[in-house]
């Protein structure tokens, strides 16, 4: 394989703290080494030119431009996730344009969707790093994701503040944060702020049995406890008419309306007889400073990136592409294939999970 000097660079899936950090540390590390960084807009579909000023998708990214960005909130690459890009005949045509400009590698932020097409791109010539950009750390092979303990900050520093007011009126609190099919943000926000209960998407749950917890809590003297949900835990509620508790209040409730962080509270207000009120953290999460670990971490990963691709080491293979992760704590990098392996689950720790909602 020739030389690479010229590299591009997206960010793509949900946008997330340090992202930003990490482009910053590609930028100076490619200039170190002489290579020519290109910014690519919007995740793959600045590869496919489908946004309304093609001519704009892609930039020189010049240090000097990109050094006052490392502690910048969103993704100054801006960000979408392309459904076209699961295409084989568009990715064939994306490492085409890729070849056509002088575009020899490319490093992408994102989660396992934006992985899964960067192996692809690897497997038409174009190698690839990844670095995990996700608030979710929903990835087996690493131990966090860039964002993931910004968004964990931000959303212990909201239940805070909504615990110091459940307690002012002893109202129960339940409170939705992200993290798609992965309860960590959930298990962690749990775990620092001393909630009493958490409800994640890799586990059962029992509307009865929250209720009853609820109820023997309020017992105890404890009138403001506070229920983490994870976004998508909707689906693992054990067999429960939630309708008919709603309908038999008088409320009108429809059979297509689903549960929700507000109903889920309205529910439990009826069947333990509280104040609960129910908050969503929402894009809060995404849309922070990252904290000093996540820019870090991204600094630490935008180095390995370029290590990876001007590294004369024989011992490695562009041509399989890498993940960049954390593992015992340090960052380190494995192939693409081995970061999607679906046969390494990611770890939960269910006693963790039955710790918090017992004590
Ligand atoms: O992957 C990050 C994430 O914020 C998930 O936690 C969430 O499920 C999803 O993105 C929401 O995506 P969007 O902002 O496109 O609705």
């Amino acid at each position: 394989m020739d030389k690479i000097k010229r590299i591009g660079m997206l960010t793509s899936g949900g946008d997330s703290p340090g992202m930003n950090a990490a482009v910053v540390s590609v930028a100076r590390c490619s200039m170190k080494k002489g290579l020519q960084l290109m910014g690519i807009k919007r995740g793959y579909n600045g590869l496919l030119g489908l946004s309304e000023n093609p001519e704009d998708d892609i930039e020189y990214l010049d240090p000097e431009t990109v050094l006052d960005i490392m502690d910048m909130r969103g993704t100054y690459l801006r960000t979408a996730r392309c459904m076209q890009f699961l295409q084989p005949e568009v990715r064939s045509k994306a490492a085409e344009d890729l070849h056509k400009q002088g575009i020899q590698a490319l490093v992408v932020i994102g989660g396992d969707g934006s992985y899964h097409g960067a192996l692809e791109l690897c497997r038409l010539g174009v190698p690839c790093i990844g670095i995990p950009g996700t608030i979710d750390n929903d990835l087996s092979y690493t131990e966090s994701t860039l964002g993931y303990d910004t968004a964990v900050n931000v959303c212990v520093e909201a239940v805070r503040s909504i615990r110091a007011t459940s307690r002012s009126h002893d109202r129960p609190a339940v409170v939705q944060v992200m993290g798609r099919n992965c309860g960590d943000i959930a298990m962690r926000t749990a775990i620092a702020t001393g909630a009493e209960m958490v409800i994640v998407p890799e586990m059962e749950w029992d509307m009865e049995e929250i209720a009853d917890r609820l109820k023997y809590l309020i017992s105890k003297g404890n009138t403001r406890a506070t229920l983490i949900i994870s976004e998508h835990c909707w689906h693992k509620m054990k067999p429960f008419d939630w309708r008919k508790i709603i309908a038999d209040s008088g409320r009108v409730i429809h059979d297509d309306d689903t549960l929700n962080a507000e109903r889920l509270a309205l529910v439990l207000k009826l069947m333990s007889n509280t104040e609960a009120r129910a908050t969503v953290i929402g894009y809060t999460q995404r849309g922070a400073i990252p904290t000093a670990y996540d820019s870090a971490f991204a600094f630490e990963a935008g180095r390995m990136a370029v290590e990876l691709l001007t590294s004369e080491d024989g011992q490695r293979d562009l041509t399989t592409g890498y993940a960049i992760g954390v593992r015992d704590g340090r960052v380190y990098h494995t192939p693409f294939a081995d970061a999607l392996d679906e046969n390494k689950k990611k770890f939960f720790d269910e006693n963790l999970y039955h710790v918090v909602n017992s004590l």
